[in-house]
C-alpha cells in the first residue's frame, strides 16, 4: 500500500459552463453561436444540469468516497447586469456549497475559470481600464453573501492558457493572434488574482487562497542540442514560471514587465499553488518562428497517446513522470503547499484511465515520500462535460453521461478511483509500477 497524507483532499474538478447548463449571458455562450467556432457547432446546452440538479451528482461523489470537489462561480449568474447582483444566484450557489458539505465534501470554489458577463466582455474584457475594479466589486459581493463555509478558494484558472487560447492562437474568444495583448491580458490576470487573494484575506484571514495554474513538463526534443534546451528553458519561463514568479516574488519579468521593483499586492500572494496537470510537450529550435521566439513545441509523435480532438490529433501525450518533475520544480522554487487542481485524459472507452490515474498517483506518491507537500489531487473530471472549443467530443468523465438524456454511466476508473480514495492509498494490487508494457 502507498499511503497519502493524513487530511488529503481526494475529489475531481468542474468548472461552471462546462457543467451547470441554462446558457449564462456569457461570452462563451455568445461565442458558442458563432459558426465554426466549436466542434460540429455544439452548444454547452443543458450541460450536466447542474444549475437545476447538482446535488443528484454530489450523491455520486459521495458514494465514491471523493471527500473534497473543486467547482467554479458563474460570475455572469451572479452578476447579469454591471453592478447588478442575483439573489436567485447566491442563493443556488450557497446550497450547493452546503449540499456539498452536508456530504463531507470540502469545496473548493474558483471565481474565474474562463467565463465572465457579457457586459464585462462586451467592452473589452480585462482589456477595460475597469476591469480591475469590477472583478474585485465581484469577488467582494461573494465574500460577503458566500464566503463564510469556504476554506479554500481558487482565484482564476489558468491564466496563460486564457490569453494564450484567446490572444495568441486563437481557439478561445476573441479569437485573436496578437501576443502583444496576451501579454496585457495575462499581466491583468495576475493583477485580479492579487486583488481577489486581499479581498479574501481581509474577510477570512484563515482562508486559503491559491490559483490554478496550468503546468506543462517540457523538453528538449534533442537532449544533445544546446539550441534545444534553450528554447525549452525559454518556453518553459513564459509558461511555467512568469505567473507563478509574480504572484510569489511579487515581480513581472519580462515580458510582463522588467521586474526591477516588486509590487507588493503581488508579493506572497498564494497560499497554495494549484497545479493543473496533463502532458509533456518536445520542443525545438525553429529559425523560422522569430514571432514565436525561436520556439516549436509539439506532442511527441512516438508518446502513449490519448483520444483525439475535433483537428483529428490525439488531445495529449501521456506521461506521469512530467508531474512528478514539476512537482518537485514547484516545491523547491516556491516552497508552497501544492495542490492538484486538475489532471485528466479524455478515454471515451475507458481503456487508459484506469492506469492513466494510478500512474500518475504513484508519481504524487513519489515526489511526497521525498518531502513535496502536495495536498491534494482533482481528477478532471467527474461527469463528461463540455469541453470548451471541442464541445462534447472529449469524454474525460470518470462517469460518463449522455447529454441528450442525462442518463450516467459509471466507467471502471470511477470505481477504481473510489478505492484510493477510500484507503486514502494506492492498493498494491493497482500498482503499474514494474508491469511489463
Ligand atoms: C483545462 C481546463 C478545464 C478543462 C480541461 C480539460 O485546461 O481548465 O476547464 O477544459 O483543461
Amino acid at each position: 500500500m502507498k499511503h497519502f497524507p493524513p487530511h488529503f483532499l481526494w475529489g475531481t474538478a468542474t468548472s461552471s459552463h462546462q457543467v451547470e447548463g441554462g446558457n449564462p449571458p456569457n461570452q462563451w455562450t455568445w461565442w458558442e453561436q458563432q459558426p465554426g467556432r466549436i466542434w460540429q457547432g455544439q452548444k454547452a446546452g443543458l450541460a450536466c444540469d447542474w444549475w437545476r440538479h447538482a446535488e443528484r451528482d454530489f450523491d455520486l461523489m459521495a458514494e465514491l468516497h471523493q471527500n473534497a470537489h473543486r467547482m467554479s462561480l458563474e460570475w455572469s449568474r451572479i452578476e447579469p447586469e454591471e453592478g447588478h447582483f442575483s439573489e436567485e444566484a447566491i442563493e443556488r450557489y450557497r446550497e450547493m456549497i452546503q449540499g456539498l458539505r452536508d456530504r463531507g465534501i470540502e469545496p473548493v470554489i474558483t471565481l474565474h475559470h474562463f467565463t465572465e458577463p457579457l457586459w464585462f466582455w462586451q467592452r473589452g474584457s480585462w482589456l477595460h481600464p475597469d476591469a480591475l475594479n469590477a472583478f474585485s466589486r465581484y469577488v467582494e459581493h461573494i465574500a460577503t453573501t458566500l464566503g463564510e463555509p469556504i476554506t479554500y478558494w481558487c482565484t482564476i484558472n489558468e491564466p496563460m492558457i486564457y490569453a494564450y487560447l484567446g490572444y495568441a492562437e486563437g481557439r478561445f474568444p476573441p479569437g485573436e493572434q496578437n501576443l502583444r495583448r496576451t501579454f496585457l491580458v495575462l499581466k491583468q490576470l495576475i493583477r485580479a488574482h492579487a486583488r481577489a487573494y486581499h479581498i479574501l484575506h481581509r474577510h477570512f484571514p484563515h482562508a486559503r487562497v491559491g490559483l490554478a495554474k496550468s503546468l506543462f513538463y517540457f523538453e528538449p526534443a534533442r537532449s544533445t542540442s544546446l539550441l534545444d534546451r534553450l528554447v525549452t528553458q525559454g518556453v518553459w519561463y513564459l509558461f511555467n514560471t512568469l505567473t507563478l514568479d509574480a504572484v510569489t516574488s511579487g515581480r513581472m519579468l519580462p515580458p510582463l514587465g522588467t521586474g526591477l521593483t516588486p509590487d507588493l499586492t503581488l508579493y506572497n500572494s498564494v497560499d497554495f499553488i494549484g497545479i493543473n496537470y496533463y502532458s509533456r510537450r518536445m520542443v525545438e529550435f525553429d529559425l523560422t518562428r522569430p514571432q514565436e521566439f525561436f520556439i516549436h513545441e509539439y506532442m511527441n509523435p512516438r508518446g502513449e497517446t490519448t483520444d483525439h480532438t475535433a483537428a483529428g490529433e490525439p488531445y495529449s501525450e501521456i506521461y506521469p513522470e512530467g508531474l512528478y518533475a514539476l512537482l518537485r520544480w514547484a516545491w523547491k522554487r516556491y516552497r508552497k503547499p501544492l495542490i492538484i487542481t486538475e489532471n485528466g485524459l479524455p478515454d471515451e472507452d475507458d481503456d487508459q484511465r484506469p492506469s492513466f490515474i494510478v500512474r500518475h498517483l504513484e508519481q504524487v506518491h513519489r515526489a511526497i515520500q521525498e518531502g513535496v507537500d502536495v495536498r491534494g489531487y482533482f481528477y478532471w473530471t467527474l461527469v463528461d462535460n463540455f469541453e470548451w472549443a471541442d464541445g462534447w467530443n472529449l469524454r474525460f468523465g470518470l462517469i460518463a453521461l449522455d447529454p441528450d438524456t442525462q442518463e450516467r454511466t459509471p466507467r471502471p476508473s470511477a470505481h477504481l478511483y473510489a478505492q484510493i480514495c477510500r484507503a486514502n492509498a494506492l492498493p498494491d494490487e493497482h500498482s503499474q509500477e514494474n508491469r511489463p508494457t
